[in-house]
């Protein structure tokens, strides 16, 4: 995992609210960041630098030519690529000038120009309203938003002037919090960047050769899910592909008002048909009875028993070029179910159960070169029992999932699964049932590529 962002420039610019910054410095090095300051020769009559570099430990950048940071020459280079993000605090209405028309004569400027594409800059404006509402500092303003600068709207309050109005520089705790928001978003983004590519790197594998594992700390902020799920790879050999998926629980009728049933919610098998749908294949969803809405764009079949599941799978079979079977059948069905409703009585009453038709092992005998992907919800022994399952049932592969784990099986947004593969598996931590939606489908679509070429 990439190291936390944690090393931020403070460029210092004239304003007399730069008497704030050194609390400000403060401030981010309790919070475990370490800090650069560079300032304008402005910026010097209203903070001394000798504060600053008593709190930073390091020489604070004021003049280009000072000895003292000069790293052979190419001092602005090496801070500007040292930090994680920049921040001008206070920006005055001549630094947004400069910014805006890549005026780089001083050391504040020439850093921020010499940043990075990806490292971000953040500025906070601090100057008296007139100046602060002035159409040249929109101006300007807007031009620094336009070159990917993020603009901290200053206060409105009294200022140093007597004046009242906006041009406040915020106070230290609100700056603190925008430079920690940023660096956790930054950081957040780069593990995302870091879980995409080893899970991109998996699946360039076939499945039974992935080996890395995803870590699922990425995974807990919304706004990461969010990222994620719009930017995990699935495999292009779905696209026009047809993928059959089954998904929710059956019901086995005892009579007319009672049947045997599971907990399954069909989150995991809606997840695929949307998903999947999302990839450009063209879904058969055949759905037992849950309570989430029909998804759109794709062919939907609602179905009762496991009879009628086997039975819309039939139907749709010729056409399939992948089934991925996640519904929670019923393996037992009353022998002779009866109408209307059993009367109560005092005697103990027993039913005949006989076993429901195995829809997947169906799938795995009439496979051709459809590829086949059947679940496995386990208690115990679960791998082993998975292993099993992909050998009786015929299938290319089989995800596994335990009952008795949080973040596992029926009901919730999150899956912990293992992929078993003929040669091989591979275990995910806890994620979105999306995000394991997404990982099945890639490995389905690896499958129909490898079925193609043999
Ligand atoms: O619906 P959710 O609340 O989101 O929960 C998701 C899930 C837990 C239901 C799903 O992730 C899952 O594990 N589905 C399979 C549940 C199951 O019935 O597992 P099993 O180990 O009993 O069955 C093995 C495989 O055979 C499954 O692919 C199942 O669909 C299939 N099967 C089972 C019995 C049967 N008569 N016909 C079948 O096709």
């Amino acid at each position: 995992m990439k190291e936390i962002a944690k090393r931020v420039l403070i460029g210092i610019t004239g304003s007399i609210s730069a008497y704030k910054t050194p609390l400000l410095v403060r401030e981010l090095i309790k919070n475990g960041i370490e800090v650069r300051v560079a300032m304008t020769p402005t910026a010097t009559r209203f903070v001394s630098p000798l504060t600053l570099e008593n709190l930073t430990r390091h020489p604070v950048a004021v003049d280009m030519f000072d000895e003292r940071i000069q790293n052979d020459g190419s001092w602005h280079v090496h801070l500007s690529h040292w930090c994680d993000a920049m921040l001008i605090a206070p920006c005055s209405a001549t630094t947004l000038a400069k910014l805006s028309s890549g005026n780089c004569d001083n050391t504040v400027t020439a850093l921020a120009m010499s940043l990075p594409e990806k490292t971000p800059l953040l500025v906070s404006p601090a100057m008296d309203t007139e100046m602060w509402l002035h159409p040249a500092t929109q101006r300007n303003v807007r031009s620094i938003e336009q070159d990917g600068a993020l603009v901290i709207e200053p206060e409105e309050g009294e200022l140093a002037s007597g004046l009242y109005g906006p041009g406040r520089l915020p106070e230290i705790d609100a700056l603190t919090s925008h430079v920690l928001k940023l660096l956790n978003r930054m950081e957040l983004i780069s593990q995302n960047e870091e879980m995409m590519r080893t899970v991109d790197a998996a699946l360039q594998q076939p499945v039974y050769d992935l080996q890395e594992g995803v870590d699922h700390d990425a995974f807990d902020a919304e706004l990461e899910l969010q990222h994620l799920k719009e930017s995990l790879p699935i495999s292009e050999q779905l696209r026009g592909r047809v993928v059959l998926i089954t998904a929710g629980p059956t019901r086995e009728k005892i009579d007319d008002v009672r049947y045997i049933s599971n907990h399954s919610s069909g989150k995991m098998g809606y997840a695929l048909a949307e998903i999947a749908r999302d990839a450009g294949a063209e879904v058969v969803l055949i759905s037992g009875p849950v309570d989430l809405p029909e998804p759109d764009g794709i062919r939907f079949e609602s179905v009762e028993s496991a009879q009628e599941m086997l039975q819309a799978v039939q139907v749709h079979w010729t056409d399939a070029d992948v089934g991925i079977f996640a519904a929670a059948v019923a393996d037992y069905t009353p022998v002779a179910p009866a109408n209307g409703k059993i009367k109560k009585s005092d005697e103990e009453v027993e039913f005949v159960l006989k076993k429901t038709a195995d829809i997947l092992a169906w799938a795995g005998e009439n496979k051709g070169n459809k590829a086949v992907i059947g679940f496995a919800l386990e208690a115990e022994n679960g791998l082993e029992n998975a292993k099993a399952k992909l050998e009786k049932k015929n299938a290319d592969m089989i995800v596994l999932n335990m009952v008795n784990q949080p973040q596992s099986g029926f009901g919730g947004d999150h899956n912990t699964i293992t992929l078993v593969g003929k040669h091989g598996e591979q275990s995910f931590d806890p994620m979105m049932k999306t995000q394991c939606a997404r990982l099945i489908l890639a490995a389905a679509g690896e499958l129909l590529g490898s079925s193609k070429s043999t």
